[in-house]
């Protein structure tokens, strides 16, 4: 009975897979906030370094790993694929359940496959400082990491909420040599002007991303790091999935249901994408399920439309699904899923009807993570419980109908920062915040004409 599936380094792929080569459709251009034209290179470049600009718009299907690159990935790379026997025995299913572990990064998540591309490619063309936004954390502490390998400053605005639920999370990007601070923030002119309205804002990553951006803009030696929703985020994540085809190979086996949480979209895209292409090019299908929290239902309640990614409206136009960038999401433990929008690839995958949505409330989510736990021994990020709770549903469809699909999940993170979210569970004191219908219909009626 084998349990892990392991790649050696020589096994790690080269090239990271694009999407956007396979999409039946193209996506819809990304527009200027202001003229509301289509963004060119010129007007990312305060933002972005021009390599990640190009691989922005790129749609080669193969994209190459530098070097540098793949060597720092080898710290924790290739990453395993487990079988999940104790899950499958403590619910009795006749499923086959696979989970590709990302919680073994040096951070304890999926992020750092795109923070160490994106501060070696900006370090490279010579930026010596990055400004970024972190929900949970888990990006920040991935940049702080990235940062201190390649010898670059790195200030990250932390949602206030999270920034107050875990302490120890801002303690591990200073141990890297970064500077946290919480948002709103008194560092920035858009943060102090939310205080100024509300002193007591709980923060989001549209107000996060706002600030960290303004902060770029304003020095030529600075630019802005995005944790998720942009195409080269979901390029760089595709890496997960490229593993987990090889690993899955390995176990004779193929995924009959594809599982992921949904924030930004990258580890989901992470994971699924590069399933998603097999399928497009005429190989085999598998059905993919994205799971989101109900208190942030982007996918499943949220618009199709042009949105800015962040509160301040700074950020080009992307069409994506989305509650309003004015939608401050309650403060739910899963601060990682807290975005009023989703990330254009992945929104225009759901348009096409290449996945399905479903959305859990946070409660639900933690018990299904308390039982992988305890069945499998790695406690789940918040995050991560929702893909958990996605899967364990799958599981328990396979073993009413009695059929043994394979079912494969994105266990993105570890929730080792995340245990007083446990205790508060354990304590009866987690809520379940009722989506705000009312908030969401004056965000979605400030969604800018195009
Ligand atoms: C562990 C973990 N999972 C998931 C997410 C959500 O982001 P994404 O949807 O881009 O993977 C985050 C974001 O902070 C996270 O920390």
């Amino acid at each position: 009975m084998t349990t892990k599936y392991l790649l050696d380094e020589t096994q790690m792929p080269k090239t990271w897979y694009n999407i956007q080569a396979d999409f039946p459709e193209p996506m819809a251009p990304v527009l200027h906030p202001v003229t509301k034209e289509p963004v060119g290179p010129s007007d990312l470049e305060p933002l972005f370094p021009m390599a990640l600009i190009e691989q922005e718009v790129s749609t080669e299907r193969e994209i190459e790993i530098p070097e540098p690159v793949r060597e720092v990935y080898k710290m924790w790379r290739p990453a395993p694929l487990y079988r999940a026997h104790g899950l499958e025995k403590a619910l009795g299913t006749t499923a086959k359940i696979f989970y590709k572990y990302e919680g073994v990064s040096p951070a304890g998540s999926h992020k750092p496959n795109t923070a160490i591309p994106q501060a070696f490619y900006n370090k490279q063309e010579g930026i010596n400082r990055l400004t970024t936004e972190t929900g949970a954390g888990q990006w920040g502490t991935s940049l702080a990491f990235a940062g201190s390998l390649f010898d670059m400053d790195v200030n990250v605005f932390q949602v206030r909420v999270s920034y107050d639920q875990k302490p120890y999370r801002r303690a591990v990007m200073e141990t890297y040599g970064a500077k946290c601070v919480a948002s709103p923030s008194n560092m920035t002119e858009f943060g102090r002007k939310v205080l100024a309205e509300n002193p007591d804002h709980t923060g989001s990553l549209g107000i996060a991303i706002s600030e960290a951006v303004e902060l770029a803009v304003q020095d030529p030696n600075t630019k802005y790091a995005l944790g998720s929703v942009l195409n080269h985020v979901l390029v760089h994540q595709s890496i997960i999935g490229l593993e987990a085809m090889q690993q899955m190979e390995m176990a004779d086996e193929w995924p009959d249901v594809i599982v992921g949480c949904t924030g930004g979209g990258s580890n989901f895209a992470g994971i699924a994408f590069p399933f998603m292409g097999h399928a497009l090019r005429g190989g085999q299908k598998s059905r993919i399920v994205a799971v989101e929290p109900s208190a942030c239902p982007t996918l499943t309640r949220g618009k199709f439309a042009y949105d800015y990614g962040d509160t301040a409206k700074m950020t080009p136009l992307t069409k994506m699904h989305t509650l309003g960038s004015q939608f401050t999401p309650p403060g739910f433990h899963a601060g990682g899923l807290r975005y009023h929008g989703m990330a254009p690839m992945v929104s225009h995958a759901k348009e096409l009807g290449l996945f399905e949505a479903t959305a859990y409330t946070q409660r639900e989510c933690f018990e299904a993570g308390v039982l992988f736990a305890r069945a499998e021994g790695i406690v789940p990020a918040p995050e991560a419980n929702h893909a958990v709770k996605g899967a364990i549903e799958e599981a328990l469809r396979c073993k009413r109908e009695g059929t043994s699909e394979v079912i494969l999940l994105n266990l993105c993170g570890h929730g080792h920062f995340d245990m007083a979210a446990y205790t508060s569970y354990f304590a009866g004191e987690l809520g379940d915040y009722e989506y705000d219908d009312a908030e969401l219909g004056m965000a979605l009626s400030g969604l800018p004409s195009v």
